[in-house]
């Protein structure tokens, strides 16, 4: 579904990401991890048309997108959920999903119900304002506007980071519904090993910008989290 092929970023003279390869298998939920630093959220943002990439290929659905701009990837089903959110403040819960609505593949003129029935809690905060809400609900809003796209491909770059735990899980457990469910296929970012197992298929190792590690997640072993994951 996405592959990405010897992906080479620079950031400047700052040789960041270095001969990555990476495969997210169609209906499946992979992810990526690495500790602070090591390029993940720099390959998301690549993904996305949001950074130049110096050489490699990025393919979706057998289509090359390396050098599609970042709007157009959007209207082909890969929604982002960036990492801190990013949600506007000053505009409100619903102003903050309609920001996405027209970009998507089906260029909807209504916020989805799937996203209010998923996440509850932003229809009833409809007319708060993003900044006003708590980070849990910001990160369902950022996953709500990421919907709004009707997306095949998701991507979530640590949608735990600094939330609550019952929000934690509930974030878990809409991760594996839309995969199950709704067959979208996702790219996430984590952290937490214990969230990991419980969404994730596959995983991929990064360190100091490359990849060094991937597989089933039942096979991240002792020796694999020691050398590349813990601090
Ligand atoms: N805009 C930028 N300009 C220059 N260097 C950058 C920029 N953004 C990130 N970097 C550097 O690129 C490297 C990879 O950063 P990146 O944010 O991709 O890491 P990460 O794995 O997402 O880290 P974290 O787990 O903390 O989110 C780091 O050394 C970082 O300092
Ligand atoms: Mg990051």
């Amino acid at each position: 579904m996405l592959q990405i092929k010897q992906l080479n970023q620079y950031y400047g003279e700052s040789h960041t990401l270095w001969d990555i390869d990476l495969l997210v298998p169609k209906g499946e939920c992979t992810c990526l991890m690495g500790r602070n630093g090591v390029g993940k959220t720099t390959l998301l943002d690549v993904i996305m048309g949001l950074l130049r990439l110096q050489s490699g290929q990025i393919i979706l659905d057998g289509s090359d997108i390396t050098k599609l701009p970042a709007e157009k990837r959007a209207g082909l089903g890969v929604g982002y959920v960036p990492q801190g959110r990013q949600i506007f403040p000053l505009l409100t819960v619903q102003e903050n999903l309609e920001i996405g609505l027209g970009n998507g593949r089906k260029k909807l003129k209504k916020i989805p119900d799937l996203v209010f029935s998923l996440f509850p809690v932003l229809q009833e905060m409809k007319k708060r304002r993003g900044g006003d809400l708590s980070g849990g609900q910001q990160q369902q809003l950022a996953i709500g506007r990421a919907l709004v796209l009707d997306p095949s491909l998701l991507i979530l770059d640590e949608p735990t980071e600094g939330i609550q735990p019952n929000i934690v899980q509930e974030i878990g457990d809409i991760i594996n519904k839309l995969k199950n469910e709704f067959g979208i296929t996702v790219l996430l970012v984590e952290q937490k090993l214990p969230f990991a197992r419980a969404v994730a298929d596959g995983f991929v190792i990064l360190d100091r910008g490359r990849s060094v590690a991937t597989g089933a997640i039942d096979t991240l072993d002792e020796k694999l989290i020691r050398k590349y994951l813990t601090v």
